[in-house]
């Protein structure tokens, strides 16, 4: 296994184009009431796939905690220390050693994990987005003296909080104190951005690395209870507001490190986070500002936002956050996290790229790749090689058991069905784990990803049963989800919604698998395939477009028969 990871890396470090969108809504920026962040996970392919149950756990007075290393692709942690059975070691794998330790606390809460932790009991929840920064750092261990990564600051959030404002506390706190590392030591990818969300707010947090490589310098803004907010791999935070402690948290850092580089001085007023901070956007232009323009212009249509602009810190050209045009759900944000900027300029689907069969799943190309072309593709918000999206809800009118939901969307979001996960429940199905290296049936990241591959075949037709099928499970998960909630509220003793959730998720599994075995008849060998009465089938052709005929030089193909030479 560590073999196939490290040919995996190995292709993908000179691109590391890691990148995630992320979405929050305050809870009267939803239509029932929710707050909610989401997360697409927007690796090179290597990236855990993984969704894992963490219990909450005791300890006696003393007891230390490990920290580990982040790798950041699979298995994203080996070993028996946190007591987690999906990262047992496996086929002679080497448990990860601690690369240092923190005081315990006496009692940790369960939470459930991707990548990065995601919700725990109390409804606390996160999304993550890799963003560029003016510093970075190496862990320890690995030529640097910074103990945490971002991943762990969400785990300690996880294990030991209770609410959105006390979790980024709690993690500006921990890397001032011990350092932080971003997942790169470079300008791309050194810094990170999280959303924060808890049963009544919600928090932008932005940080990175201060000079000294083993602190933190960091900064968060609430989210106005009736916006929403976009973070796509560049920081957003612009003007910090000290006096305003409801709104507005920061590391003293934020101030001292500004005025010592001469890049801040109390008479310059109120400080710019992302202009001091960020270093822009990577990849390539409109790599962030893009994905951010698309954002609202689904969902604040009425802002009538610039999908243009000369450089991306510079011109400002998005708000940090805004209010939406109509209230959000869940649905809306899972659709949001699906597009490929169908109907504007920018569409994906509807270019000599896209082929006959319209597919918007345009692989990786260029130098790194070993193309002798440069170029960029559009950046779009729906992405191949996304390995799972999570979209967390959190509920105040609820138990904290079934008031939090995770919504996790494993491998591609345009493809994924979301598969709803109640915060209190006690354990995770099988299903939602899955390694890409080993064809799994009993995955929900393989089925998807099955799905995802065999949509290719006529992306334009079979991508409207793929919708039919995410609209039909959605509509089933929401009901489901509304059971569990009545339930909740009529019993008077605790609501245990595992079983329910459990089963719910065996269903959709079966679901996506049957619904690649129809796929993978219907769209089979270039035809469109039916069955029709007495069992006999018809297959159908559907012709490339003429546009595209055209363009491909099907006119200039081998000519007409000529007329036959004359037998005497
Ligand atoms: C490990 O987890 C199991 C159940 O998941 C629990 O019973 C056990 O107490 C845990 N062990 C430690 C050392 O926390
Ligand atoms: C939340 O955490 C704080 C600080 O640890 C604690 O005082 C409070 O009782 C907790 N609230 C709930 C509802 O658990
Ligand atoms: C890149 O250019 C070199 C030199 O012209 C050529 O040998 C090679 O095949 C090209 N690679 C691709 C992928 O076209
Ligand atoms: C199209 O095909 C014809 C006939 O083979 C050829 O002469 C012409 O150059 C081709 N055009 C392009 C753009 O490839």
């Amino acid at each position: 296994m560590r073999v196939i990871s490290a040919v995996f890396l190995a292709a993908s470090l000179t691109t590391a184009v890691h990148g995630c969108t992320t979405i929050i809504a305050g809870r009267l920026a939803t239509a029932d009431g929710s707050v909610m962040c989401t997360h697409s996970n927007d690796g090179e392919g290597e990236t855990d796939p993984r969704l894992v149950y963490v219990p909450a756990a005791d300890y006696p007075p003393g007891t230390m905690r490990p920290v580990f290393w982040s790798p950041e692709l699979y298995p994203r942690y080996v070993g028996s220390a946190r007591n987690i059975s999906a990262y047992a070691p496996v086929d002679g794998q080497t448990p990860l050693e601690p690369i240092g330790y923190i005081e315990q606390v006496a009692h940790t809460y369960s939470y459930m994990e991707e990548t990065y932790g995601t919700i725990n009991e109390h409804q606390v929840g996160i999304g993550e987005s890799t963003c560029s920064g003016v510093f970075s750092a190496k862990a320890l261990g690995h030529g640097g003296q910074a103990l945490f990564s971002v991943d762990t600051l969400t785990q300690l959030a996880m294990e030991r909080t209770n609410s959105s404002r006390a979790a980024v506390e709690l993690m500006g706190r921990m890397a001032e104190a011990h350092g932080f590392y971003g997942q790169d030591d470079s300008f791309e990818g050194g810094a990170e951005s999280l959303l924060v969300t808890d049963p009544h707010e919600g928090w932008i947090f932005h940080i990175l690395s201060d000079p000294t490589k083993k602190s933190a310098i960091w900064a968060a803004q609430r989210v106005p209870d009736d916006h929403i907010g976009v973070v796509a791999n560049a920081f957003v935070i612009r003007d910090l507001d000290p006096n305003d402690k409801a709104n507005f948290l920061f590391s003293q850092s934020v101030y001292d490190v500004a005025q010592a580089q001469g890049w801040w001085r109390p008479d310059h007023g109120l400080l710019d986070f992302a202009g001091i901070y960020s270093d822009g956007e990577y990849a390539h232009k409109y790599y962030s500002g893009r994905r951010v323009w698309g954002v609202y212009h689904l969902l604040a249509p009425s802002l009538r936002l610039s999908p243009d602009y000369e450089e991306y810190l510079k011109s400002r050209p998005y708000p940090v956050t805004a209010k939406p045009d109509k209230k959000v759900s869940v649905a809306d944000l899972a659709d949001v996290h699906r597009s490929y900027y169908e109907g504007t300029q920018f569409d994906q689907t509807v270019s000599i790229a896209a082929g006959p069969f319209g597919t918007p799943d345009h692989v990786a190309s260029g130098p790194a790749s070993g193309s002798n072309v440069t170029g960029n593709w559009e950046r779009t918000i729906g992405l191949w090689r996304t390995s799972d999206t999570t979209i967390v809800q959190s509920r105040s009118w609820l138990p904290n058991a079934v008031g939090g939901v995770l919504w996790y969307g494993p491998h591609a979001a345009p493809y994924t069905l979301f598969v709803p996960f109640a915060c209190g429940m006690t354990s995770l199905p099988a299903s939602t784990l899955g390694f890409q290296a080993k064809l799994d049936k009993g995955s929900l990241y393989w089925g998807v990803r099955y799905l995802a591959n065999l949509v290719q075949l006529k992306r334009n037709l079979a991508v409207k049963d793929v919708v039919k099928l995410q609209q039909d499970m959605m509509t089933k998960s929401l009901n489901m989800q509304a059971s569990v909630d009545a339930m909740a509220g009529s019993v008077g003793a605790p609501l245990d919604p595992t079983p329910i959730y459990l089963e719910h998720a065996r269903e959709l599994l079966a679901a996506l698998w049957g619904a690649t075995d129809a796929l993978m008849f219907k769209y089979a060998d270039g035809w469109v395939n039916e069955y029709t009465p007495q069992g006999n089938f018809k297959s159908s052709t559907v012709p490339a477009p003429d546009w595209w005929l055209r363009a491909v030089n099907y006119t200039g193909g081998p000519p007409p028969v000529p007329p036959r030479p004359h037998r005497e």
